[in-house]
């Protein structure tokens, strides 16, 4: 079976947050499933700089009015198609936006063209063979499935839209529309259209033979307004084609045993070791050696991660004892939060601002717990990792980190499965609550190594949502 993936990030090349982990990792899980799949990215620098003697397919003269052409590499082991389009991919910054951090004026340019070239690889129209199917990844992917209903010659190809975030719609003004290179019959309710404009993710909801999101819950959650953001309605009426799928880790990134990031490898029967790990993290944060629980946090700076609710309980956090260690970028204010309360407890706060995937990893396998106070969370990564490397994940009940911690409740404890501490709803209460209950259990290392041990040998990988996806694929084509 072969799959086209079209997705705006994936690791190692280029990455802003999980998607590029997941969208990264699916070929090697498929794999398996005698799932052959190929990865499509836009051409931005890092990606064009690690294509070593590219290979030519196709040629666009003008794509949506631009020149550009599809490349072919690998990614690891995997076919890699790269369309190089430099007037809208070749720039400095991140995929998404300038050096300064804001977006591109023209992103709904940018990912019409690069949907309007996945559709013509995935129908066969750019030299390469066509596809069985075609998976789209988010906002900047979606529109591929309309391009290949309303504008090729292949309108039936089965497709699959993920969601992997449903507060990034990719909504742009109805005056675009005409520069899409659609026909008129796209713009409708049940196309592109979307209260009064184009709306990206949208039109692929709309367009797709089936919509899969990260997590159970979050399939569930996305039918109301709270989760849905508008969009609740299609996930309703499309009920029975939306399915949640777990993300897995990538255990070739992702293994406490083999992780040269680490300053001590160690496996769950050698999880003193951790503490050279933790060592190495207070000297690279000036933080002081303590008694009470490191705590972590590895977080995009947003509203979304609920770093706001974060900022206003450190002092109590400290107060009880703890320490923390976060690293993270994002919004301006809560980086200054985050920075007035290092410097107010200097030796028990540290904040590193910005993104280092190697401290990630140490933060990982060295801290004693990672907070993940989200608002919502379609499926959530790092309290995987958390989980992986015994750095137990205390997390807000939503999302699929509600489908992934096992709470330390008294029952939990006492039949001996508990992997995390979960609260409900992301407020200072709660959040202190949930503190001090982490807190409490890390004072009882009998316990607190059993939480740890508990959560290493879950298993996340990727072995049975790669199943399903493959499951998935097949249903929907009725290809072995
Ligand atoms: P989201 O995609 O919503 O940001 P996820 O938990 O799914 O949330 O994925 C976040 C990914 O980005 C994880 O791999 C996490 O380790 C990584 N990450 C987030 N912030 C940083 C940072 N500042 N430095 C390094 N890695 C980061
Ligand atoms: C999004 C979500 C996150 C999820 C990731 C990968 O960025 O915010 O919860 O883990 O996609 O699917």
């Amino acid at each position: 079976l072969r799959v086209l993936s079209v997705a705006s990030e994936a690791v190692p090349l280029v990455k802003t947050g999980g998607l590029a982990d997941v969208a990264g990792a699916l070929p090697a899980a498929l794999a398996p499933h005698g799932v052959d799949m190929t990865t499509l990215l836009p051409g931005y620098p890092a990606v064009g700089k690690a294509l070593r003697r590219a290979r030519k397919l196709h040629e666009w003269p003008a794509l949506l009015g631009h020149p550009a052409r599809l490349l072919a590499g690998r990614i690891g082991e995997h076919p890699l198609l790269v369309l190089d389009c430099p007037r809208l991919f070749a720039r400095e910054g991140g995929p998404y936006g300038d050096p300064s951090g804001t977006d591109w004026a023209d992103n709904w340019l940018r990912f019409a063209a690069f949907s309007r070239a996945a559709a013509d690889v995935a129908s066969g129209a750019a030299g390469v063979p066509a596809f069985d199917l075609v998976h789209a990844h988010d906002w900047q992917a979606a529109m591929t499935l309309a391009y290949l209903r309303f504008a090729s010659d292949t309108p039936d190809l089965h497709t699959v839209m993920t969601i992997h975030n449903m507060a990034f719609q990719g909504w742009a003004e109805a005056s675009v529309f005409p520069r899409l290179g659609l026909p008129r019959s796209a713009w409708s309710v049940e196309g592109v259209e979307s209260y009064g404009g184009v709306g990206f993710l949208k039109a692929g909801m709309e367009s797709a033979s089936a919509i899969t999101t990260v997590s159970p819950t979050y399939a569930a959650e996305i039918r109301q307004p709270e989760f849905g953001m508008g969009l609740e309605g299609i996930v309703a009426a499309r009920g029975g084609r939306v399915h949640g799928i777990l993300n897995g880790i990538d255990p070739a990134v992702w293994n406490p045993g083999d992780d040269a990031a680490l300053a001590a490898t160690y496996t769950r029967s050698t999880l003193a070791r951790r503490t050279r790990n933790k060592r190495a993290i207070e000297q690279a944060m000036g933080l002081e050696p303590g008694e009470g629980p490191l705590f972590t946090v590895v977080s995009r700076l947003t509203w979304q991660k609920g770093m706001d609710v974060l900022v206003d309980v450190l002092d109590h956090l400290v107060g009880m004892g703890g320490r923390l260690a976060l690293l993270g970028s994002g919004d301006a204010g809560m980086e200054a939060g985050l920075q007035a309360a290092a410097a107010r407890h200097p030796g028990r706060i540290g904040v590193r601002i910005g993104y280092d995937e190697d401290f990630s990893h140490l933060l990982q396998g060295g801290a004693d717990a990672i907070l993940v106070p989200s608002r919502f969370e379609p499926c959530g990564l790092t309290q995987l990792y958390g989980l992986a490397y015994g750095c137990v994940p205390v997390v807000a009940r939503t999302g699929g980190l509600a489908d992934t911690v096992i709470d330390a409740n008294p029952a939990a404890l006492a039949a001996g499965v508990a992997t995390g501490v979960q609260f409900d709803g992301v407020n200072y209460h709660a959040l202190r609550s949930a503190i001090d209950r982490a807190i409490a259990l890390h004072a009882r290392p009998e316990e607190w190594r059993r939480i740890q041990r508990n959560g290493m040998k879950a298993d996340f990988s990727w072995a049975a949502s790669g199943r399903r996806y493959a499951e998935l694929y097949r249903s929907l084509t009725g290809k072995a």
